[in-house]
């Protein structure tokens, strides 16, 4: 099987990648790099066997030729590639907005076109201001005002999934969306706001963690290799097309408590310090307090449970981040 990856060279794409190769599949990854690295694939591409079935193409998913020839020569389509991140969807409002709706317009259209099964990749963000827990597939969303501009990597994944669904209504297509909640493990970049590498990385250089508004805000981790059984297992259930499902963890833990873990379990001597929002993000800045995922509906479609739990996920990450600054200064 032909499998293509739109984002492949980004934190969860690549972990996605290495377990197609794995399965023995062919894996075309296009990736702009924007906030992906090649270094994330590299590995792969000189190992002997996988490097023989991974085509990397480095371009932007809204190059129309590409998409076709990429789209044209693959049985299934994972679409990752997005603006991610608080941070840079605040700094790249226009470019973030035009990449997650006219790219995952352009993928549906040619996915229809060619008839390819598609999963697209949602996310926790969609549901916008909720207070409750746990956040199911039906509930409601509640988002800002359009001044405050973190809604629109929501708004934008929304509309994504209204295409996506659209199609499936009026063509048939086979489209499945997959709305992930944080999701943490080795390769994930903490430079675009993503909590858990920023604090693990400050724990292990000694620095200040610093948490963002009062730390009270709660939310759920999902191990990424959890999450990339899950997109599988969604891409090759029949009963998944059509449907939205949460895929998380469901281990409650607010962001304070988080860092006391990461200092604890790094054995730092790292202080923790607070930071306002409008410090950190902008003026009027609003957060999620509670993200916690509702997943009796991916359990009883594809069974799926998440295997690693939160101290397993810190473990794995402090040792990848400490390996990158142990082989950097050495
Ligand atoms: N990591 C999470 O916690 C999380 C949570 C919810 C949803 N998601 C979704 O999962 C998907 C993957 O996220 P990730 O965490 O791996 O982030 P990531 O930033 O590592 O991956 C996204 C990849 O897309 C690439 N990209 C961006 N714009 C592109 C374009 N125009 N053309 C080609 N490539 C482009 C980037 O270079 C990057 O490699 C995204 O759609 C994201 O919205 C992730």
């Amino acid at each position: 099987m032909r499998v293509l990856i739109t984002g492949g060279a980004g934190f969860i794409g690549s972990h996605l990648a290495q377990a197609h190769l794995e399965k023995g599949n062919e894996v075309y990854v296009i990736d702009d790099l924007s906030t992906g690295s090649f270094e994330n694939i590299k590995h792969l591409t000189e190992d002997k066997d996988y490097g023989s079935r991974l085509f990397f193409t480095q371009d932007t998913i809204l190059n129309h030729e590409k998409m076709v020839e990429l789209i044209g020569i693959c049985d299934r389509v994972y679409h990752l590639a997005a603006a991610v991140g608080v941070r840079y969807i605040l700094e790249h409002p226009l470019e973030s907005i035009r990449t997650n709706i006219q790219g995952t317009e352009k993928i549906l259209e040619l996915c229809n076109i060619f008839k390819k099964r598609v999963l697209i990749t949602s996310s926790s963000e969609v549901y916008g201001k909720h207070l409750h827990a746990p956040l199911v597939e039906t509930d409601n969303i509640i988002y800002g005002p359009s001044s405050k501009f973190r809604w629109s990597y929501a708004a934008s994944k929304l509309m994504d999934e209204f295409m996506g669904l659209s199609y499936y209504r009026t063509h048939g297509l086979e489209v499945v969306i997959a709305r992930l909640f944080n999701t943490v493990g080795p390769g994930q970049s903490g430079a675009y706001g993503m909590v858990v590498p920023r604090l693990v990385g400050q724990a292990l250089t000694g620095e200040s963690l610093t948490i963002y508004g009062t730390g009270k805000q709660t939310r759920t981790f999902t191990y990424v290799k959890d999450v990339v059984d899950a997109l599988m297992g969604l891409m090759e259930s029949e009963k998944a097309m059509g449907e939205v499902f949460n895929i998380g963890g469901t281990e409650e833990i607010s962001i304070e408590d988080l860092a006391k873990k990461i200092v604890a379990m790094t054995g730092s001597k790292s202080k923790i310090d607070y930071i306002p929002y409008e410090v950190a993000f902008e003026k009027d800045f609003e957060d999620m307090e509670r993200r916690v995922p509702g997943i009796e509906k991916i359990k009883e479609c594809i069974s799926f449970e998440p295997k690693t739990d939160l101290d397993g996920i810190l473990k794995n990450v402090i040792a990848y981040i400490s390996g990158n600054a142990a082989s950097s200064s050495g």
